[in-house]
């Protein structure tokens, strides 16, 4: 008997169909699986056996031959389980030898248990893409699958239900389409509105917001540097449904999708403990997972107390920041992550925490300073376009009933800045300013015949770098684009200079 049942692999972000074929015959017992299995299938093996006892079914007897095609492609992870039971049900008679438009996932437990598996988001997609009419998943992730629309999805919690609704004992229902509540009541738990004076910081945030450009925080203990930054991504633009899916997807494979939230309809805002290892920041292991940068994909990736994470582990951002995705290789094949974030970090001043500050005295030598900064290697702290002082607001600040502007008004004026960007670079596959590149800069940043002027002042008066001039540029752009102006204006140019100050006291 020749069966054949299909399933889904996963490799990095990628699903791709797997068709499992099952023949038992005649012969000494045996059970084999082929088509380059890893460990995890082997041992599907024995949950394979033991979900037959489960329900009181005898193994087949024979020779027990279970092949997974296209065997050229490497197939990981325990996802096969089911469709591999099914097909010897199929083999041995109990299910019809040819079930075209299902397919099953998932990995069997003890006791006929019917565990989740990684990516079934995406695996859903795969399955309505290649016109199968339904698929079986795992309970578990029956949410993240009922996102996707013109296929049907049953979730199963074990192969006992299974084989009843197969065997149209009790039937099962599909489930409804899952339909995302975007106004999910913890969702703007955080506002800036809490976030008392800090006019000049605010104002910055708001600027990098506009124009999606990372920045980095600098300021004395306590003085407001990761409350502003928790609150950055209620003021960025709400996520498109394409958006949506894309980052609930890291998460599907990632293993972190909430089962009861299958979908992340708000930008993530992640941050990693400095501690966390370079796998753990960009992504790794012997079957990839995706590490903290894609997990902040489309929304806010934040570096709390910069200087203490490991140089090394800070390197590796680079190249993905710089890409926007992540490509991690192996000898099994290359999978890619993606990783459009804005970067968000914080550092004190120096070791003491109060160089530059108006209220208390710094302790530390130059000397120290420098070796403070100099933990963060040069080429990442140019991936910030702005550096933003964050001071210890004033008494008066502190103890104002004056309510502060909240976290919607600024967002609006960040959405009209995002919508000028969107028309100016349609079809250039540029979605913010921080994004274009140097051989558009003087296309997209035309400057008014003062703006040039005061450019060129402020340039040889700071000896700027050209990268400092482009970062300026950039930033302007994006003043203007809140202004609503298609020229830039004096007044963006020395916005823009203003959040350059690490620069001029660091880098002299
Ligand atoms: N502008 C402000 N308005 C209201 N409360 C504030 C403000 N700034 C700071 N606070 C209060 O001070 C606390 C400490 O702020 P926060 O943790 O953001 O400081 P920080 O700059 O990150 O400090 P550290 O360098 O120690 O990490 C906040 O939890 C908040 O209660
Ligand atoms: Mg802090
Ligand atoms: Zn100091």
């Amino acid at each position: 008997m020749f069966a054949i049942t299909n399933s889904i692999g996963m490799f990095g972000m990628n699903a791709f169909p797997v068709t499992i074929e099952a023949e038992v015959t005649r012969g000494a017992p045996q059970f084999e699986i082929s088509g380059l299995p890893d460990v995890g299938i082997r041992e599907s093996r024995e949950r394979v056996r033991s979900a037959f006892t489960s329900i009181g079914m005898q193994f087949p007897k024979g020779k027990v031959l279970i092949n997974l095609a296209p065997a050229d492609v490497r197939k990981a992870g325990s996802s096969f389980d089911v469709a591999i039971f099914i097909s010897l049900m199929q083999a041995t008679d109990v299910l019809p030898l040819r079930m075209p438009h299902s397919v099953f996932i998932g990995e069997l437990g003890l006791h006929g248990k019917i565990r989740g598996v990684r990516g079934v988001m995406s695996m859903t997609m795969l399955a309505r893409n290649n016109g199968f009419d339904e698929i079986y998943v795992p309970m578990e992730n029956l949410k993240e699958a009922s996102v996707v629309d013109k296929i049907q999805v049953y979730g199963v919690s074990d192969v006992d239900m299974l084989m009843s609704h197969l065997v149209d004992q009790e039937v099962l229902h599909p489930a409804p389409l899952y339909v995302p509540d975007r106004k999910d009541p913890l969702a703007d738990r955080m506002d800036f509105k809490d976030v008392r004076g800090q006019f000049k910081a605010k104002s910055g945030i708001e600027l990098a917001a506009a124009g999606g450009h990372n920045v980095l925080l600098i300021g004395s203990p306590g003085s407001g540097k990761s409350m502003l930054a928790n609150r950055i991504p209620t003021i960025l633009p709400e996520m498109t449904h394409e958006e949506v899916l894309e980052t609930s997807n890291v998460y599907s494979v990632a293993g972190q999708l909430p089962p009861d939230r299958p979908l992340i309809v708000r930008r993530p805002f992640r941050s990693p403990h400095h501690t966390t290892s370079g796998a753990g920041l960009v992504g790794g292991g012997t079957i990839p997972t995706p590490g903290e940068i894609s997990l902040a994909h489309n929304g806010v990736m934040f570096l709390d107390e910069m200087p203490e994470f490991k140089r090394s582990t800070l390197e590796m951002l680079r190249q993905p920041l710089e890409n926007r995705k992540v490509v991690i290789s192996r000898a099994s094949g290359t999978a890619e992550y993606p990783c459009n974030i804005m970067l968000v970090g914080a550092m004190n001043p120096c070791p003491c925490g109060y160089y530059g500050s108006p209220y208390h005295k710094c302790t530390c030598t130059e000397k120290q300073i420098k070796q403070y900064i100099s933990r963060i290697s040069g080429p990442l702290l140019e991936r910030f376009d702005m550096h933003i002082d964050v001071d210890p607001i004033p008494y008066e600040e502190f103890a104002s009933k004056e309510p502060a502007e909240d976290s919607a008004q600024i967002r609006e004026r960040v959405n009209f800045a995002r919508k000028q960007q969107e028309k100016r670079y349609a079809g250039l596959n540029i979605y913010c300013n921080s994004m274009i590149p140097d051989h558009l800069l003087d296309e997209f940043c035309p400057m008014t015949p003062q703006a040039e002027k005061l450019f060129s002042q402020m340039y040889q008066h700071y000896k700027m770098s050209a990268r400092t001039g482009t970062r300026i540029k950039k930033v302007a752009r994006s003043s203007a684009d809140l202004n609503g102006n298609e020229e830039i204006d004096r007044k963006d140019i020395a916005v823009a200079v203003q959040f350059r100050g690490f620069d001029s006291r660091y880098l002299k």
